[in-house]
């Protein structure tokens, strides 16, 4: 069984949409594929399987599979830590591998034990990623149920109702600042400071209100409305503690080449998203300062299962 599902990157909403508020991602054309078969050890890419190495595709098997023990190929365009959803990829194409050997699946149902693997290994998580890589194009997050509805999500109290949101071929650069942070880490981070003061916890609520104010203008394709808002949500993430001066220094770098430029992901290191008419010019403004540019465009495709038989 073969299966395979998009990068993603996140627009509007990361960190605040944990507690619940919105969130707009969209699925990006790079892929991860993962390739399963019956054996009689689980192995993964020629290794034995171990937590330390292999947490999502472990829990994965574990949420889903109850077969014999499996030999595992992955393959990935998505670079690791870059805040383009490496995980969620692989976790949702593990997901949908291992369901397809029953039967046809279900967008709703790899989404949901997408989730639940990126929840168990990361310890914490909002479904944005997994949702957005499952379904493909653009991913609405909000508690309120809105039109284009796709499916809803419940874990510990907390729910969210997952939209389809139509997203404009936009021209965006995700910039990778080479800093590896981990998203755990980064989430722990921002928990406690949810917990204890409470304007954190006003600043999660204005990310979810411009994150909310940022549909209009992606539907309109309002590029100088979405840079301004995304600038904004930039700052909001400053304040919530994720940034860091890499990162602060490639936003810099592109303003001159861009209608808007944010951390995107957990970030601490990690990676930012700029929309901009001049792509090259993005990307050699960030190796300018020792960061990586990668073109992206926006795919309409979400997971996919190949060669099932
Ligand atoms: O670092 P990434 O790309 O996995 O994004 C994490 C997004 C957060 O909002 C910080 C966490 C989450 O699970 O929603």
């Amino acid at each position: 069984m073969e299966a395979s599902a998009p990068a993603k990157v996140i627009l509007f909403g990361e960190h605040a949409v944990v507690y619940g508020e919105p969130a707009i991602a969209v699925a990006l054309n790079l892929r991860s594929r993962v390739r399963i078969f019956e054996s009689n050890e689980y192995r993964v890419n020629g290794y034995p399987l171990e937590r330390k190495y292999h947490g999502y595709i472990l829990n994965a098997i574990k949420l889903c599979w109850r077969g014999p023990p499996l030999e595992i190929f992955t393959e990935s365009e998505i670079p690791s830590s870059s805040g383009m959803g490496s995980s969620a990829s692989i976790s949702v194409a593990m997901v949908a591998a291992l369901l397809s050997t029953t039967g046809k699946v279900k967008e709703k149902e790899v989404a949901r034990l997408g989730f639940e693997v990126e929840y168990e290994t990361q310890g914490r998580a909002s479904p944005i990623d997994t949702s957005t890589v499952t379904h493909g194009k653009g991913v609405l997050i909000d508690r309120q149920k809105r039109e284009n509805f796709l499916w809803r999500i419940e874990k510990n109290g907390i729910y969210w109702n997952i939209h389809h949101v139509d997203v404009p071929r936009l021209k965006l650069v995700v910039g990778f600042s080479g800093i590896k942070a981990s998203t755990g880490e980064m989430v722990a981070k921002v928990r406690r400071f949810y917990q204890w003061n409470s304007f954190a916890r006003d600043v999660v609520r204005e990310i979810g209100r411009l994150t909310l104010r940022a549909i209009g203008p992606l539907e309109n394709e309002d590029y100088e409305e979405i840079g301004e808002l995304m600038n904004r949500n930039h700052k909001l993430l400053t304040i919530l503690g994720v940034s860091h001066p890499m990162l602060r220094k490639m936003v810099e770098s592109v303003k001159r080449y861009s209608y808007g430029a944010k951390i995107t992901g957990a970030g601490g290191g990690g990676s930012i998203v700029v929309l901009t008419d001049e792509q090259d010019e993005v990307i050699k403004a960030l190796q300018a300062i020792g960061a990586q540019g990668y073109k992206v465009e926006i795919s309409n495709k979400g997971f996919s299962v190949e060669n099932q038989n």
